[in-house]
C-alpha cells in the first residue's frame, strides 16, 4: 500500500516510484550528487545517442514555452537550471536578467562555464546578451523569497523537468510555490514541465507487474503500490489537480496544462514552431535526414506534461528595479553563491 510522508496530511504526497531512463536515474534520493556527476561531455553525451531526438524534442517544448511567454527585457528565475541548457533559448528571447539556481554544484559550475562561453563545445558562441547570477542550493527548501528579495520581482519563472522534485513532502511543495509566488510580479508567468501522473498511473494499471518501459526507459514502483486501483499518485509523480489547487492557494491561476503529445499536435500547427522543431533536429534536417523520434522515444514524450500558471494581479507599470546590478556579464567561480537554510 502507499504510505504518506511524515509531515503531510494530504493523501497526494507519497514515496516515489523508481523512474529510470536507461542509465539515467531520475528519482534518486541523492539528486544533487547524481546530477553533479554528470558534467559536460561525459556520460551524458554517451547516453544521449539513443535518445537524441527525445532530447531535441524536449528542447523544442521548452523553446516553444519560452517563445510564447518570455518578452524582451524580462527578468527570469530558472529553478533547477541544471547545466544551463536553456541559456540560449533565453538569449533568443532577449531577456534582461537571469538568475539560475540548482542543487547540484557540478551542474551550476557547468552552467557558469557555458554562460561565460568557456566550455569547449561552446567556445565559438558569442556572449549572452543578459547579465546573470548563479546560485547553488535547494530551491524547494530555502527561503528564496528572502534571499532574492532584492532581485525580485521576476517577470517569468521556469522550472523544467524538475518541479516534481518538490513533491517529496507537502512542506517542500508549499515552499516551492511560496518562493515562486513571492518572487514573481503580479501577472508574472510560471512555466514548467514534469511527469504526467495520469499517464504513468494508467500505464501502471495496464502493466503486468510493478514495472513497465521500453528500450529507452523503465519505471519501477515500490511494492507498496501493489494496489493498482489506488487512484492517488506517488509523491514525485505529481497529481496535477492537486498541484493546481495548491498553486491557487499561492495566488496562481492555470493558463494551460498539456500532455506533450497534445502540446505537439497543437503547436505543430504553427509554421514557426515546425521550423523551430526542424532547426533543433527533432525532425531531421528536412532534406536527406528524415529521421525523427523513434516510437520508443515518442512513448517517453507521452510521460510528460507542460504547464503555464499566471500570478494573479496587474503588473505595476511604475515600478523601476535595479536588479540587473546584481548580475554580471562574466561569472567567476567566486560569483556562485551557495545557500542553505
Ligand atoms: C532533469 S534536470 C533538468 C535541468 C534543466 N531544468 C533542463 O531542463 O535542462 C533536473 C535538475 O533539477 C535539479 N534539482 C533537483 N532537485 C532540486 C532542488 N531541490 N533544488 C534545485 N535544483 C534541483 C537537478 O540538480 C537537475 O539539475
Amino acid at each position: 500500500m502507499m504510505r504518506s510522508c511524515q509531515e503531510s496530511s494530504s493523501s497526494a504526497f507519497y514515496r516515489p516510484p523508481h523512474l529510470r531512463f536507461k542509465n539515467l536515474h531520475l528519482s534518486c534520493h541523492e539528486v544533487a550528487d547524481h546530477y553533479s556527476g554528470r558534467t559536460n561531455q561525459t556520460l551524458e553525451q554517451h547516453e544521449a545517442g539513443s535518445i537524441i531526438h527525445l532530447k531535441q524534442f524536449n528542447n523544442w517544448i521548452k523553446s516553444v514555452l519560452i517563445q510564447l511567454y518570455a518578452k524582451r527585457g524580462d527578468a527570469v528565475l530558472d529553478l533547477a537550471c541544471g547545466k544551463g541548457g536553456d541559456l540560449i533559448k533565453w538569449d533568443k528571447a532577449r531577456i534582461g536578467y537571469y538568475v539560475g539556481i540548482d542543487i547540484a554544484d557540478g551542474s551550476i559550475e557547468d552552467c557558469r562555464t557555458r554562460y561565460n562561453g568557456d566550455a569547449d563545445h561552446h567556445q565559438r558562441r558569442k556572449k549572452y546578451c543578459f547579465p546573470a547570477r548563479l546560485i547553488c542550493g535547494d530551491c524547494f527548501e530555502v527561503r528564496l523569497d528572502k534571499f532574492l528579495a532584492e532581485d525580485a520581482p521576476f517577470d517569468i519563472c521556469s522550472c523544467q523537468f524538475a518541479m516534481h522534485y518538490s513533491w517529496s513532502t507537502e512542506a517542500r511543495a508549499r515552499r516551492a510555490l511560496a518562493n515562486i509566488s513571492a518572487l514573481l510580479r503580479p501577472g508574472g508567468i510560471f512555466i514548467g514541465t514534469m511527469p504526467d501522473a495520469n499517464v504513468i498511473i494508467k500505464k501502471l494499471r495496464e502493466a503486468e507487474g510493478l514495472h513497465f518501459g521500453n528500450s529507452v526507459y523503465w519505471i519501477r514502483f515500490d511494492e507498496e503500490f501493489e494496489d493498482k486501483d489506488a487512484v492517488d499518485c506517488p509523491e514525485w509523480i505529481v497529481p496535477f489537480p492537486v498541484f493546481k489547487a495548491l498553486a491557487e492557494e499561492y495566488g496562481f491561476e492555470l493558463v494551460f496544462v498539456k500532455n506533450s503529445h497534445v502540446f505537439v499536435e497543437e503547436y505543430l500547427k504553427k509554421p514557426e514552431f515546425v521550423e523551430l522543431m526542424r532547426g533543433l533536429g527533432a525532425l531531421g534536417d528536412g532534406k536527406e535526414d528524415q529521421s525523427t523520434l523513434s516510437p520508443d522515444e515518442w512513448e517517453v514524450a507521452y510521460l510528460y506534461l507542460s504547464f503555464v500558471l499566471r500570478k494573479r494581479g496587474q503588473p505595476d507599470q511604475t515600478r523601476v528595479n535595479s536588479r540587473r546590478d546584481k548580475g554580471k556579464m562574466h561569472l567567476s567561480k567566486e560569483d556562485i553563491v551557495y545557500i542553505s537554510d
